[in-house]
């Protein structure tokens, strides 16, 4: 696959998030949050939680993390990784490009 329109730029605010469904390469549907930092920067992780099935998109965001809103347990942006319990397990975080005033995701990349 490649990358696909997931939202426009104006859909986020620093430190808000928002869950696209983006299909991959075989067609499945895959989960995501598109993720605007304090900084205003990008990001798009998995939109599962690690833990337990709830969306990521509904938490806070704030300086390079979301916190899922269910049980508490940051996610670094970056990378995925957890960085407190519950959660022990990374969530997927994919390449994301700005371009032109939409904001593109290709889940059939993962950094
Ligand atoms: S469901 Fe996310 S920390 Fe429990």
């Amino acid at each position: 696959m490649s990358f696909q329109v997931a939202c426009a730029t104006t859909e986020l605010d620093p430190e808000e998030a928002l869950q696209v469904i983006l299909a991959d390469s075989a067609g499945t549907n895959v989960p995501v949050a598109v993720v605007r930092d304090s900084d205003g920067s990008w990001h798009a992780i998995g939109d599962t939680c690690s833990h337990q099935n709830y969306s990521l998109a509904e938490g806070d965001v704030e300086d390079g993390t979301i916190e899922c809103w269910k049980h508490g347990a940051p996610f670094d942006l970056a990378t995925g990784n957890p960085l407190s319990l519950p959660a022990t397990k990374p969530v997927p975080v994919y390449s994301i490009e700005i371009n032109d005033g939409d904001v593109l995701v290709d889940v059939d990349v993962t950094l």
